[in-house]
């Protein structure tokens, strides 16, 4: 099955760490999305510290994963790019390079909206001190899976597609 067959998302963990060389290449993969223009306007926060997920968590009430995620990763768009209106597909697309990545490496995770929902984006703002221009987009959950994920269940729907020959 391919990874994107395969990926679901994790919402528990368990504690053990994720290496910093598995956090490079989740960041890596990150940073091989296509983006508009190329313009590849993102930042990434790695967040380890335990009292800042428990904060995190509260962000939204679909946050909770990050209480027991021992790690999260914060993708930051960085609004003076050159091509603002496409960012958040760029975004996005670097977002899920992140979970499909994670499920390469074995590990389980979930985004966690935050674009464009404004308190959100506010609230992660005052948490953490962000460089200027740099705007949260989304959170990932990220840790070795603590509940069953290999169950998919295939959500192809052959009604949703229109052949043009
Ligand atoms: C933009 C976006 C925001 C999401 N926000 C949350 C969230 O806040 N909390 C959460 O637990 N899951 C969140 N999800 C995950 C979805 O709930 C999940 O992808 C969906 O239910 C399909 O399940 P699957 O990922 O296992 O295929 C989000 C997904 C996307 C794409």
């Amino acid at each position: 099955m391919s990874l994107c067959m395969q990926r679901k998302s994790v919402r528990r963990f368990l504690p053990a760490e994720v290496s910093d060389d598995t956090i490079e290449k989740l960041l890596m993969s990150a940073m091989q999305a296509p983006t508009a223009v190329n313009q590849q306007p993102w930042a990434f926060v790695v967040i380890k510290n335990k009292a800042i997920l428990a904060q995190l968590s509260q962000v939204s009430k679909g946050a909770w994963p990050l209480k027991e995620a021992p790690l999260a990763i914060l993708t930051l768009l960085k609004k003076d790019c050159k091509n603002p209106v496409m960012a958040p597909q760029d975004m996005s697309a670097a977002t899920q390079n992140i979970l499909l990545e994670a499920t390469h490496q074995n590990l389980g995770g979930v985004w966690i909206g935050v674009h464009p929902r404004k308190e959100r984006i506010e609230n992660i703002q005052n948490m953490l001190e962000l460089p200027e221009n740099h705007e949260p987009f989304s959170l990932i959950a990220l840790g070795y899976p603590g509940e069953d994920h290999r169950k998919i269940s295939i959500r192809y729907d052959k009604s949703r597609i229109k052949v043009l020959d």
